[in-house]
C-alpha cells in the first residue's frame, strides 16, 4: 500500500538529502501523498515522513501534523554530511556514510537497509508495518479509507471512560513503522519504566508505552508508562550497536519481539510525523556519543548538586529547616542541600512564602550559606486560580487552553488551577520576571537557592489518565496530544533559562533543577528522579536498572528517592538504601508527608554510623563523580555504567543489571538490595585483576581465568565494591560539612595496577559553580602509572592553575596483584625530593606519604630500582 514515487526523487549529494514522495494507495484506489526526506545529520541517517493534507476548514487547532519535536530537542545548527556518494538504480538508491557503513532505500516495498562492512544490520519496515493514518473527514465512508487489516471502530470517538470527552478534531492520525535488528539479542532504553535494564519481549503482551503520567503507586516489573520518556532504543552486540531515536512526542507504544535470532521493535505514535534518527557505531559508547552530538550532551552540574540532598514533604517551618541543618553537623554527617516541598508557599501559591511558617527566607538562606549549604524549593506548572500569577497568565493568554481555545481549568495540589504554556515564548519571558534577581521569593540576592519542578507531565487530578485532555491547545494551536511528552521538558527548560538569566554574572551561575517529567534533551538542563517509589526492598532493587537505563539513554543525572517515598522503611532497609543511593548520580532522600521522620540520625546506632560512613564515602568520591560528569558532558558517558560497557565481548555481561561501574573510574559496585543480606556474588566480566574495595578500602586482589562470580562479605556495614586493575582515581578523604568546604582539600590517589603493572585515570577540577570552565578555567590531570613511575600531566590555563596552587596530593596508595619491589621514591615537580613510604606486609600495597605534589602542574614519581616481582605471586 506504500511505495516511493521514483519520479518525485531529488537527491542532493553536496549536502546529503534524498527528498521525494511516498504514495499511499487507499482501498478505493485513490492515493495520498506523503512527502519524505532522508538526510545525513552529523553523519547519522535521519528519515522523516509527513502528510500532504488538504486545507481543512472550520477547525480551531493547527491542522498540520506536528513536526516540531525535533526543533525543540535537537541541537541548533546540525550539519548535513557533505559530498556523499550515492547511486540511483531502477528500484533503489544506495549511499555510503562514515566509511564502514552503507545504506539502501528500496522503493517498493519500502525498505531502508543499513549495512556494516557489507552485512545488513538494520532493516526499517522489514515487516511492512509502516503506516500513516491519512487525514479523512468525519463524514467520509469508512470503507474508502480502511484496509482490511485496520480496525473499524469509530476513529472519531474515544470510548475509554477517562477520555471519552476527547473531541478528536483531526480523527485518526497514528504513525507506525518497524525496525529489525539483524542478529541482535540485547535491547535497551526507552524509559521510563520500572523494569529491567534489558528490554523484554512484549509481543503478545502489554507493549512498552511512552506517555508521561503521574502514575500513583507504580508497580515494579512493568512496561506501563511513567513520568518521563526518552524514545531512544539501543540494540547492542559485541561488534556493533544501533540506536533508534524516535522523534515524536505523542503517546507511543513500542512492541519488542526477541523470539527469533533477530530482534524487532514496532513503534506506533498517536499522531505527529514519522521522524527518526539512526545511530550506528562499533561500540555502544559511540552510539551514546553520536546521540549526544545531536541532542546535546548532559550539563556539567554545580558540584554541590552531586552532594547529599535532604528532602521530605515537608519541613514544616524555618525553625524545622534550621534544626535539621544543625543536626547534620551535630552528627557529623555532610550534606549540601535541604529541600522544601509544596507546603512552604502560602496556600500552595507558587512564588509566595507562607509568612507564618517562613517569615524570613533570606535569613534562612544566609544561615545555610555559612556552611556552603543550598536550598531547593518546589514550583510546579499548575498555578492556583485567583491570585496575581494565575490572573496575569490568564490575562496575557499564556495558559494551556481548552478545546475552545479558552484557558483550561483543572485540579491539582492548590485546588482549581491553570497551567502555564511553556511552548509560548511570551510565557517564558513572563516566567523570567518571576525568578528575577532580588525578588523576595528567591531570597533577595541569595544565590544558594535552586528549583524543583514536579507534576509537569502535566499532572491534572481530574484529567484523563491524571493529565491534560488531549484536545487542549498550546501555542501555535497545536493539540496537547501532539506535544504531551514534551511539555515537561519545555517547563523545566523555561525554569532553567529564567534562573540562568537571574544568576548571570554571579559566581554561582549554573542553575540546578530537578524535574519529574522529562524527554530527550532534558539532560542539558535538569536532573530527574524516579518519582513516587515505595519503602520496600523491591523498589530499592529496581532503582538500579531504572537508573542504568536512564544513563544508557543520555540522562545520567538521575536518582531515586532514598528510603522510598511511600511508607516507612525498616532501619535495615533505610541503611541499605543509603548504601545504594550514594551511587545514584543524583543522591537525595525524600519521604511522603505521612511518613515518619527518617533523617540519618533517626534510626540511631549502629544504623546512623553506617549511614554516616556511606555518605562520607560518597563525599570522598566527589572528585570521581565530578570527573565522570565532566566526561559525560563531553561524550555522554554513563555515570552509573552497565557492566557490559566494560566487557563488550562477553555476552553474559549484557543482562547484568544489579551491579555497575562508576563512570570510567574502574569502581565496580554491587549494592545489597535484599533483606538480611550477608554476602553477594559479584560478577567479574573479564579476566583483569580486581581488588576488593569494600567500603572504599583496598583489600585482597583477584584474577579469574574466565569471567565469573566472586563471593564477597556483605554484612550491614559492608558495601561490596571492587576496583579494577589499571585504574587511578583521586579522592578527598577529610570530613567537611559540605562539598563547598572541601574545595581546597588535599587529594589521595589510588593506583590499582593491572597485570602488566600499569594503570591510568583522570581528574577534572573547576570552581564547581560558574561557567568560567567554558573559557578554560579548569584543570584536567591525566595520571599514568607503570611499575617504576607515576606521572601526572596537567592541562589548564594559568589563571586557574595559579588559583589552585595550594591544593596538594597528600598520599598515594599503589596496589598490585604481584609483590612490589620498592627502592627509593623520588618526586619531581620542579625540584626533586625523596619521599617516605611504607610497604604492606604482603608487599602488594605501597603507601607514598606526603609527596607534597601540587595538583596544578605536572609531576613524576620515580620508583627507583622498583618494579613488580614477576616471579613471585
Ligand atoms: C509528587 C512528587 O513525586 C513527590 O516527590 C512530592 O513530594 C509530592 N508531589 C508533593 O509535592
Amino acid at each position: 500500500m506504500y511505495s516511493i514515487d521514483k519520479g518525485s526523487l531529488a537527491i542532493n549529494n553536496q549536502k546529503f538529502t534524498i527528498e521525494g514522495n511516498i504514495v499511499k494507495v487507499l482501498p478505493n484506489a485513490s492515493t495520498r501523498t506523503l512527502p519524505f526526506k532522508l538526510s545525513l545529520v552529523e553523519d547519522n541517517i535521519r528519515f522523516t515522513i509527513d502528510e500532504k493534507r488538504p486545507d481543512i476548514e472550520n477547525i480551531l487547532v493547527n491542522s498540520h501534523r506536528y513536526n516540531e519535536t525535533g526543533q525543540v530537542v535537537l541541537r541548533k545548527g546540525l550539519a548535513l554530511s557533505e559530498n556523499v556518494q550515492s547511486k540511483l538504480t531502477e528500484n533503489v538508491v544506495k549511499f555510503q556514510f562514515n566509511s564502514h557503513f552503507e545504506a539502501e532505500l528500496q522503493f517498493s516495498p519500502i525498505r531502508l537497509i543499513v549495512s556494516y562492512k557489507g552485512t545488513p544490520q538494520l532493516i526499517v519496515n522489514n515487516d511492512n508495518l509502516l503506516n500513516m493514518e491519512h487525514w479523512r473527514s468525519r463524514e467520509d465512508p469508512a470503507e474508502d479509507h480502511l484496509h482490511p487489516e485496520e480496525s473499524d471502530y469509530d476513529l472519531f470517538l474515544d470510548s475509554f471512560a477517562d477520555s471519552k470527552a476527547d473531541t478528536i478534531p483531526l480523527g485518526p492520525e497514528a504513525v507506525a513503522v518497524d525496525f529489525t535488528f539483524k542478529q541482535f539479542n540485547h535491547l535497551y532504553g526507552i524509559p521510563e519504566h520500572a523494569d529491567s535494564l534489558e528490554l523484554q519481549q512484549t509481543s503478545g503482551s502489554e507493549p512498552y508505552r511512552l506517555y508521561n503520567v503521574d502514575i500513583f503507586e507504580y508497580e515494579v516489573d512493568s512496561r506501563l508508562p511513567m513520568y518521563g520518556s526518552i524514545p531512544l532504543l539501543i540494540a547492542s552486540k559485541p561488534e556493533l550497536s544501533i540506536g533508534i531515536f524516535w522523534i515524536n512526542s505523542a503517546d507511543t507504544f513500542i512492541d519488542i519481539d526477541k523470539s527469533t535470532e533477530d530482534s524487532k521493535s514496532h513503534w506506533i505514535s498517536e499522531n505527529g510525523v514519522i521522524d527518526f534518527i539512526i545511530f550506528i557505531d562499533e561500540t555502544i559508547s559511540g552510539v551514546n556519543k553520536k546521540y549526544g552530538s545531536v541532542t546535546g550532551y548532559p550539563q556539567l552540574p554545580q558540584l554541590f548538586s552531586l552532594g547529599y540532598h535532604q528532602c521530605r514533604w515537608n519541613y514544616n517551618d524555618q525553625k524545622d529547616v534550621l534544626e535539621v541543618h544543625e543536626n547534620f553537623d551535630k552528627h557529623q554527617i555532610p550534606y549540601d542541600t535541604i529541600w522544601l516541598d509544596i507546603e512552604y508557599a502560602d496556600a500552595k501559591k507558587y512564588f509566595t512564602w507562607n509568612e507564618e511558617t517562613f517569615p524570613n527566607p533570606e535569613h534562612m538562606l544566609k544561615v545555610l550559606d555559612r556552611t556552603g549549604r543550598n536550598l531547593v524549593v518546589i514550583v510546579d506548572p499548575h498555578i492556583k486560580t485567583g491570585y496575581e500569577v494565575s490572573n496575569e497568565l490568564v490575562e496575557q493568554q499564556l495558559t494551556i487552553n481548552d478545546n475552545t481555545n479558552k484557558t483550561y481549568y483543572g485540579h491539582c495540589w492548590p485546588g482549581e488551577s491553570i497551567w502555564i504554556d511553556t511552548f509560548n515564548d511570551k510565557a517564558k519571558s513572563y516566567w523570567d520576571t518571576k525568578f528575577a534577581w532580588a525578588t523576595t521569593f528567591m531570597g533577595g540576592k541569595s544565590t544558594n537557592i535552586h528549583l524543583w519542578n514536579d507534576m509537569n507531565e502535566p499532572s491534572v487530578f481530574n484529567g484523563p489518565e491524571t493529565s491534560a485532555p488531549r484536545d487542549t491547545i498550546h501555542s501555535g494551536n497545536w493539540e496537547h496530544r501532539s506535544v504531551h511528552n514534551l511539555y515537561g521538558l519545555t517547563y523545566h527548560e523555561a525554569t532553567f533559562e529564567s534562573l540562568k538569566k537571574r544568576l548571570r554574572g554571579h559566581t554561582r551561575e549554573r542553575p540546578f533543577i530537578l524535574t519529574r517529567s522529562y524527554y530527550a534533551g532534558s539532560q542539558k538542563t535538569a536532573a530527574m528522579w524516579t518519582g513516587d517509589n515505595m519503602s520496600k526492598w523491591e523498589y530499592l532493587k529496581y532503582s538500579i536498572p531504572m537508573l542504568l537505563t536512564s544513563n544508557v539513554v543520555g540522562m545520567p543525572f538521575a536518582g531515586a528517592d532514598v528510603g522510598g517515598f511511600f511508607g516507612n522503611p525498616s532501619s535495615e532497609l533505610l541503611t541499605r538504601w543509603y548504601q545504594t543511593g550514594i551511587w545514584y548520580p543524583f543522591f537525595r532522600a525524600h519521604a511522603h508527608i505521612d511518613s515518619r521522620r527518617r533523617e540519618p540520625w533517626m534510626p540511631g546506632d549502629p544504623y546512623t554510623s553506617i549511614i554516616r560512613n556511606a555518605i562520607n564515602l560518597r563525599y570522598s568520591l566527589l572528585p570521581v563523580f565530578y570527573t565522570a560528569f565532566y566526561e559525560s558532558s563531553k561524550s555522554n558517558l554513563p555515570i552509573m555504567k552497565p557492566v557490559f560497557y566494560e566487557a563488550p565481548e562477553n555476552l553474559e555481561a549484557y543482562s547484568i543489571d544489579d551491579q555497575f561501574y562508576l563512570g570510567d573510574s574502574g569502581i565496580l559496585v554491587k549494592p545489597v538490595t535484599e533483606e538480611n543480606g550477608e554476602d553477594v556474588d559479584i560478577y567479574i566480566p573479564d579476566t583483569e585483576i580486581y581488588y576488593d574495595f569494600t567500603n572504599g578500602k583496598l583489600g585482597k586482589s583477584y584474577k579469574l581465568d574466565k569471567p565469573g562470580h566472586i563471593s564477597m562479605e556483605a554484612s550491614l556495614e559492608q558495601i561490596p565494591m571492587m576496583l579494577k586493575g589499571g585504574s587511578i582515581l583521586a579522592r578527598k578523604e577529610r570530613y567537611r560539612r559540605s562539598s563547598k568546604l572541601m574545595y581546597k582539600d588535599p587529594y589521595t590517589l589510588y593506583v590499582a595496577l593491572n597485570d602488566q603493572g600499569a594503570a591510568n585515570g583522570s581528574l577534572y577540577i573547576d570552581d564547581g559553580e560558574s561557567y568560567d570552565y567554558e573559557s578554560g578555567n579548569s584543570i584536567l590531570v591525566n595520571f599514568e602509572a607503570t611499575s617504576d613511575k607515576i606521572i601526572g600531566t596537567v592541562v589548564g590555563n594559568s589563571d586557574y592553575t595559579s588559583t589552585m596552587d595550594d591544593v596538594v596530593i597528600e598520599k598515594i596508595i599503589v596496589v598490585s596483584g604481584r609483590k612490589l619491589i620498592v627502592g627509593d621514591i623520588v618526586v619531581k615537580q620542579g625540584e626533586e625530593s625523596s619521599c617516605r613510604f611504607s610497604l604492606s606486609k604482603n608487599r602488594q600495597e605501597l603507601t607514598i606519604l606526603n609527596p607534597k605534589i601540587k595538583i596544578s602542574s605536572g609531576w613524576t614519581i620515580d620508583l627507583k630500582e622498583s618494579g613488580i616481582d614477576h616471579d613471585e605471586l
